[in-house]
């Protein structure tokens, strides 16, 4: 593992009014880890998630993935740039298919088709759409998907419908893989299994960030923690000195 991080968040601050939901927030995550960030309801989690993904602009402080200023990218440009997430309330399309669903994920990552290609050329629209269904099959693999891929996901489990949207964010290839609240709903044999599936995924050379209300998945599977409590950082290490630091348990692990 290497120590440069891989993202680098420095002096985060976001309001929405006069509300501040993050103040001076810097967290650095390091290549190849599973780093986890933990706290209360309304913390600010999903909001550093959003700032990391380009959804939110924050109002001070920058953002740095591998040593490249990135604060201002679109959400577009961030996920070519190689940081992928799935969302807190599942977010699927619900007029594709399961399948179709982790095939917009490999858009940014499969050769564009040009006109010439697409009415003369051996990469044809057929190819292209072959190469993201093998490439979207294989997630669905990789995140031990065993239900139909060509039904819509509404007919899915919660559970199914989380796993189909990991695969998608895998499917665009990313570096940094941000996952928010993944085992939300998953029984304990479940939230196992999603545990190797993150393994897998950090053998595979890649980088989760993961927000988690699990504390024992967390510290069973985390590098490192960071615990966020009313919009600042109160704590960040390694799991065991995060677990025994006596604010963290007032704010949070005491109420868990
Ligand atoms: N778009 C928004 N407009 C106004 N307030 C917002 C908005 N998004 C989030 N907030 C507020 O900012 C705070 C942080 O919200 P956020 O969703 O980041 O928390 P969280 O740590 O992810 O919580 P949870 O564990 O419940 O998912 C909350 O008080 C929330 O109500
Ligand atoms: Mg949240």
């Amino acid at each position: 593992m290497s120590d440069a991080p891989l993202l680098d968040v420095t002096g985060v601050g976001v309001t929405y009014g006069g509300y501040v939901a993050l103040d001076d927030v810097s967290c650095r995550v390091v290549e190849n880890s599973i780093h986890a960030l933990i706290g209360p309801n309304g913390a600010g989690k999903t909001t550093l998630f959003n700032v990391v993904s380009g959804l939110v602009k924050p109002e001070s402080g920058s953002l740095q993935f591998r040593e490249r200023q990135y604060t201002g990218l679109r959400p577009d440009q961030i996920l070519v740039m190689g940081i992928a997430r799935n969302f807190q309330q599942v977010r699927l399309f619900p007029v594709l298919s399961v399948i179709e669903n982790v095939m917009v994920g490999c858009h940014s990552r499969l050769p564009r088709t040009s006109f010439r290609d697409f009415v003369l050329g051996p990469l044809g629209r057929d190819k292209v759409d072959r190469l993201a269904r093998e490439r979207a099959a294989e997630m669905l693999d990789l995140v031990e998907y065993r239900g139909d891929t060509k039904a819509p996901p509404s007919q899915m489990t919660l559970v199914d419908q989380r796993r189909i949207e990991i695969a998608r964010a895998l499917a665009s290839d990313p570096q940094l893989l941000l996952l928010d609240e993944p085992a939300a709903g998953m029984n304990p044999a479940e939230a196992s299994q999603l545990s190797e599936i993150i393994r897998k995924i950090r053998g595979l050379g890649r980088t989760v960030l993961l927000v988690e209300h699990n504390t024992r998945m967390v510290f069973s599977l985390a590098d490192e923690v960071t615990v966020l409590s009313a919009g600042k950082i109160i704590a960040s290490g390694p799991p065991s000195a995060v677990k025994s630091d006596s604010a963290v348990v007032t704010a949070y692990l005491g109420n868990v």
